[in-house]
């Protein structure tokens, strides 16, 4: 197979999409991508963030891992990105970070990219869906090729997001179904996503 490179960009408060985010890169890594996972550099000042401890935690936890630049997506082949579901929205921060990849997309840089997306929601219906979708509309604008992880794992029908892996944080820490999930959407991504560049170099 191909080698393929696979950015995970993610955005999280309290953990949740960076777990699933982490499974991710696993399952990226596990179909043979070169892989890198990246935090959106977080925007709250301290004084908001020690607020909730869960979030000012987070933040220690994850203090190695890199943080996400534009040159990310530049070097990918595969673009997975996470965030939570906020009023049925991507996180502000993740799309911050999508607004200042404009002169890459001028350049015609993001197009003909594999692109997927992953969430989390505190309740059953708050927003999954909508938050992945409203995603797409971007992979559009940049002419991106969406592979979305459907029913084409038997983890799926446990799962039942068919746009792509999620967890509802309400009802306790993450599953290792959706874990399982967000690999195999990571590994169906970087599969097609090596298909294409095997086929386009040939
Ligand atoms: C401003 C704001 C808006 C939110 N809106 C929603 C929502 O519309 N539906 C929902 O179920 N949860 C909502 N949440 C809860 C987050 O989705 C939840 O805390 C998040 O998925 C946890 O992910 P994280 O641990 O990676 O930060 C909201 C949280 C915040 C802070």
């Amino acid at each position: 197979m191909e080698t393929v490179n696979v950015a995970i960009v993610y955005y999280s408060a309290t953990g949740t999409v960076h777990a699933l985010a982490r499974a991710a890169a696993e399952g990226a890594e596990k179909a043979g991508a070169d892989v890198r996972l990246r935090k959106i550099a977080e925007p709250a000042p301290p004084e908001v963030i020690d607020t909730r401890p869960e979030w000012a935690q987070h933040v220690r936890d994850t203090a190695d891992v890199p943080v996400a630049t534009v040159d990310d997506l530049a070097w990918a082949d595969a673009v997975l990105f996470g965030t939570p579901t906020r009023f049925g929205n991507p996180a502000s921060p993740l799309r911050a970070f999508i607004e200042a990849a404009g002169p890459l997309w001028f350049q015609g840089k993001l197009a003909d990219k594999v692109y997927s997306a992953f969430t989390a929601s505190n309740t059953a219906h708050g927003g999954q869906e909508s938050t992945i979708l409203a995603l797409a509309n971007t992979f559009y604008h940049w002419g991106g090729i969406i592979v979305p992880p459907g029913y084409t794992d038997p983890i799926q029908f446990q799962s039942g997001n068919p746009y792509g892996a999620s967890h509802v944080a309400g009802e306790g820490p993450v599953s290792e179904v959706a874990l399982q999930s967000a690999r195999h959407q990571a590994r169906r991504v970087t599969e097609t996503a090596a298909a294409f560049k095997t086929g386009r170099a040939a």
